[in-house]
């Protein structure tokens, strides 16, 4: 019983420290994890500056036009055939994603 305890208080504790952990990488690089956990780097390179012509550089660009197009992608009003899809991958982060990619 007393090792059983032990051990779920020991995990309940790493758990805990873990989830502190993230929640303060979130709030200080919440929207470069989400740029790169979604894959947009792949395109629009590492910090936003793409070196292909076909792909946008965001690097720099206006935080406000950033998550504009975000949602113009998400309802359709701007259309891609590759953005329209990905655009959702950042659906409730775009300001972050924006405001981090405007710092670049
Ligand atoms: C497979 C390649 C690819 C990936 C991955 C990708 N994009 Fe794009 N993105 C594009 C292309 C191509 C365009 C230009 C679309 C057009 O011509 O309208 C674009 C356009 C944009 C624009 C508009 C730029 C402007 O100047 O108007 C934003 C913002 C953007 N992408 C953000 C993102 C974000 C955030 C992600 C990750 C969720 C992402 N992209 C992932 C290819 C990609």
């Amino acid at each position: 019983m007393f090792l059983i305890g032990k051990k779920v208080l020991t995990v309940a504790t790493a758990a805990t420290v873990a989830t502190v952990v993230s929640i303060s990488s979130l709030v200080q690089a919440g929207g470069k994890e989400a740029y790169d956990n979604a894959g947009c780097a792949g395109c629009h390179g590492a910090t936003g500056k793409s070196m292909i012509p076909l792909y946008p550089r965001l690097n720099g660009q206006n935080a406000a036009y950033i998550v504009k197009q975000l949602k113009d992608f998400q309802s359709g009003v701007r259309k891609d055939p590759v953005m329209s899809a990905l655009a959702a991958m950042v659906a409730g982060k775009e300001q972050e994603v924006a405001d981090y990619l405007a710092k670049q």
